[in-house]
């Protein structure tokens, strides 16, 4: 069949030095394409704003994936299926997956992931209880395993994955430290989301805060932005401590990236320093995904998130804004498909 209309997709424009923003991406349309046998076709209601595509759109081949200029920008996409060849997928049915930042998307089926709103709205299907929160959810309760009245630290504690690493902490009875950036985020880290502290990390005297917070030292750090952050961290970390590698984003736009120069303590108080990846844990998805929807249910965890209205054009601006710290809980661009 044919369609009407023209598709807007967002490509990126060159190599981004520094913060990226509008500067770095340009829009273009390009006709809706006819669907094949087995193809549907997916409108766009939002897109997921991840800090990690900063890393990929380095000049470097060193990473996970890549977005060169001139490729269609890398990104998550929760949106509804308005056409389908595909026996298996029905129009109507909200559906996820890593499609390009676009208003339409063609898909086979291969990697989409069915979003049942009745679990969770569809935004939160790319933050709270998409990726960001199965991250934060295997991380907690399979990697570090907090047991009652230990201390966790978690830096970038009121981003997408911090914001929900923080409540599952609390859950499994951790004592949580949060670091984030600015007084009105802290207080949020304690008034919405039940952190027992919160240290604003702009402020000079920060590390001496964190210290007072953790007089007997810290059994697990979850690491979200890397950098200083993370290294002055490590002077805390306690005895068989864990330090957990989930992310590095004070790096990913650095010209140089930095390694932590304290890690002289990881041998002193025979810690570990480990990465992480949510990937490998796909086939447990659905598991995590049930205990999340019933304590959404019953209230025991909130689902955090920043929307901003826009279109495919305003992806750079919406992003820049991810790095200046606007967000609290998962960055989303809600496109006009979505409605109001
Ligand atoms: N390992 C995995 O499988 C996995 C999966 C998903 C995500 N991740 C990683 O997890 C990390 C968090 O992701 P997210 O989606 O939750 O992002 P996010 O925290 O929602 O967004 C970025 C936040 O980082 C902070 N930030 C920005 N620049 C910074 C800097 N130079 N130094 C310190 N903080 C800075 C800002 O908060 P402030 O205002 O507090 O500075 C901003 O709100 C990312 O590094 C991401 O790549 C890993």
């Amino acid at each position: 069949m044919s369609n009407e209309g023209s598709n807007q997709q967002l490509f990126l424009a060159r190599i981004p030095h520094g913060v990226s923003g509008p500067q770095d991406f340009e829009v273009r349309e390009a006709p809706i394409p006819v669907l094949k046998a087995n193809e549907l076709l997916i409108e766009t209601h939002y897109v997921g704003i991840d800090a990690a595509l900063r890393l990929i759109t380095r000049d470097s081949d060193e990473f996970l994936f890549r977005v060169r200029p001139g490729d269609v920008v890398r990104g998550s996409v929760a949106g509804r299926i308005i056409e389908s060849n595909n026996p298996a997928w029905r129009v109507g049915e909200y559906v996820n997956g890593s499609l390009g930042v676009q208003r339409y998307a063609i898909s086979d089926g291969s990697g989409l992931e069915r979003c049942d709103i009745n679990q969770a709205p569809l935004g939160a299907w790319l933050g709270g209880f998409g990726v960001s929160g199965l991250t934060a959810y295997f991380a907690v309760f399979d990697a570090c395993r907090p047991q009652p009245g230990q201390t966790v630290l978690i830096n970038g504690a009121a981003g997408a994955v911090g914001s929900m690493a923080g409540q599952f902490a609390k859950l499994a009875g951790a004592r949580v430290i949060g670091i984030a950036g600015g007084p009105e985020k802290c207080a949020w880290l304690i008034n919405q989301l039940e952190y027992d502290v919160a240290i604003d990390y702009r402020r000079p005297d920060w590390f001496a805060h964190l210290k007072e917070a953790a007089p007997d030292r810290i059994d697990i750090i979850f690491d979200n932005v890397g950098g200083e952050i993370m290294d002055q961290s490590l002077k805390l970390i306690g005895m068989n401590g864990i330090v957990l590698m989930c992310g590095s984003t004070s790096q990913y736009a650095a010209e140089e990236m930095k390694g932590p120069a304290n890690y002289i303590w990881l041998g002193t108080m025979r810690a570990r320093l480990q990465g992480f990846v949510v990937f490998d844990y796909a086939h447990r998805y659905a598991e995590a995904r049930k205990r999340m929807a019933s304590w959404i249910k019953s209230g025991r965890i909130k689902i955090p998130q920043h929307v901003e209205a826009g279109d495919v054009g305003d992806f750079g601006a919406v992003f820049e804004k991810l790095y200046r710290g606007v967000n609290r809980g998962k960055m989303l661009l809600k496109l006009p498909a979505a409605g109001a």
